[in-house]
């Protein structure tokens, strides 16, 4: 499928105003409640890492003297970032995460582990552990009892809105599915407020 400017192939992770608009368009006034959720956890003072960062909105609930990193592989994130005046780099995380060891204190990855499921989880969860000096913290968004599955209708729109060249196509977590996914990397599961669930790795 080729795409062009006008069309909706991969149009949610092309620009920050389209992804921003569509995720207020799902969520409604709820749809900034995962960064207050995760800044929980965070300790402000050290350094942070945003794998998968998107536009980098995270920032705005860190404190302002904190340094932070963020990480993604749209190229159009990558520009609002810049302009954002962040700190930013590409890659595509299915190729791994080129940092040194230990290189910040808190990793943090908000509603992107699902695009991992099926390819390169293992080694992205690995590569998070060995960065951080601290701490691994993800919140996902998860399905819960009662919408235990996606439609498949629901899933090829997503496919077809979130095509990328890095994109693999995935499913959502259920919450059993994330919390055995993550427990069996070492993380505890530290809160569950639906829709999102959180797992924190610490470095002993
Ligand atoms: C659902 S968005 C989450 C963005 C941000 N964390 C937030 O909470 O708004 C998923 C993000 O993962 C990024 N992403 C997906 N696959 C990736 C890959 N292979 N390498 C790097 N980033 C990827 C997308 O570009 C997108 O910004």
């Amino acid at each position: 499928m080729t795409r062009n400017k006008f069309s909706l192939f991969g149009i949610v992770y092309r620009s920050p105003i389209i992804y921003n608009l569509l995720t207020f368009l799902k969520k409604g006034p709820a749809h900034r409640k995962r960064f207050r959720i995760i800044r929980d956890y965070i300790d402000q003072g050290g350094s942070i890492l945003d794998v998968c960062a998107g536009d980098g909105t995270m920032r705005r609930y860190l404190m302002e003297n904190c340094k932070y990193l963020a990480v993604d592989a749209s190229r159009g994130f990558i520009q609002a970032l810049r302009k954002k005046g962040l700190d930013c780099f590409y890659a595509d995380l299915h190729q791994g995460l080129p940092l040194a060891e230990n290189s910040y204190d808190n990793v943090i990855m908000l509603i992107s582990l699902y695009e991992f499921r099926d390819s390169s989880l293992n080694s992205l969860l690995d590569d998070c552990k060995r960065i951080a000096a601290k701490k691994v913290i993800i919140l996902e968004e998860v399905l819960s009892g009662d919408t235990r599955y996606e439609s498949l209708f629901a899933r090829r729109v997503r496919k077809y809105l979130c095509a990328t060249e890095y994109q693999v196509t995935s499913r959502l977590f259920t919450f059993e599915e994330f919390k055995e996914c993550l427990k069996s990397h070492g993380f505890e599961i530290i809160r569950w407020e639906n829709p999102y669930a959180v797992g924190i790795y610490k470095k002993v």
